[in-house]
């Protein structure tokens, strides 16, 4: 949704905003709990960055699915060699106006589509476990922070990435609600697979992303609860700006 899009009521809302101070909004939450959308939305109402911190989990997992460094039939990870090519992982991210998107790259190739097929849905978890990778991403993500005036989105943001941040939001929603709105949306880009594949998926990647020893998923003390299971996004996005509006007068 860009900004043009937004109810008439938000925009006027945010308006009568007056700030210079720029924060740091952490999102995390469950895997298509929605944080990305509610995300981009307030990074676009606030004129921040905005950063899909999965996104680089997932480019990780290309990269590696793509040089034979995991196994996709019983995801061993060849631990040694993924080490020793670390460093040929260039993750950055470009503003694509036609889908007002903010796409992933990986080493200058833009694979924002890629990343979200099952394949690689399916073997990221055993990526973003290995705790190397976790040091080089929150590294990089905590650089792209230093000036504040971000939004990222993930499951360690609160906790690990920025423990300071002024504002964290904590994202859920049942997971039959996160397997249907994932289903949709793969259908909308004719990727082609089931309901019941995605909702295994989902509760495959739950459980992993909670029971990790690296930076688990969890919710920070000071996180906000937001379950969206019922709440449209209208609605949501509006007791949002209610917390922000708080943090930045
Ligand atoms: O948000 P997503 O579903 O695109 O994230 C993909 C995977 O990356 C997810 O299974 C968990 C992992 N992840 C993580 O471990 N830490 C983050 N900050 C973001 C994502």
């Amino acid at each position: 949704m860009s900004f043009l899009d937004l109810p008439l009521m938000l925009k006027l809302k945010f308006k009568m905003i007056k700030s210079d101070k720029k924060i740091i909004i952490a999102i995390d939450g469950y895997s298509s709990s929605g944080k990305s959308t509610l995300a981009k939305e307030i990074a676009q109402l606030l004129n921040y960055k905005y950063i899909d911190s999965g996104a680089m989990y997932r480019a990780v997992t290309l990269f590696a699915l793509r040089n034979n460094l995991i196994n996709p039939k019983n995801h061993a990870v060849d631990i040694v060699k993924l080490k020793d090519s670390i460093n040929q992982i260039h993750i950055n991210f470009k503003y694509n106006s036609l889908k007002n998107n903010h796409d992933t790259y990986l080493n200058n190739e833009n694979i924002e589509e890629e990343i979200r097929e099952m394949n690689v849905s399916n073997n990221v978890s055993f990526i973003s476990k290995i705790s190397f990778i976790r040091q080089k991403m929150v590294r990089i993500q905590q650089d792209m922070g230093k000036e504040k005036g971000i939004v990222m989105d993930g499951r360690d943001i609160g906790t690990v990435v920025f423990p300071n941040a002024e504002l964290k939001i904590f994202m859920n929603a049942k997971a039959e609600v996160r397997a249907e709105r994932r289903y949709l949306e793969l259908k909308e880009k004719n990727i082609n697979v089931s309901y019941e594949e995605i909702l295994e998926n989902v509760k495959k990647r739950d459980h992993i992303d909670e029971t990790r020893d690296e930076s688990p998923l969890k919710k920070a003390f000071d996180s906000v609860d937001l379950d969206n299971s019922n709440l449209n996004k209208e609605e949501q996005l509006e007791h949002i700006i209610g917390l922000v509006k708080e943090r930045i007068k």
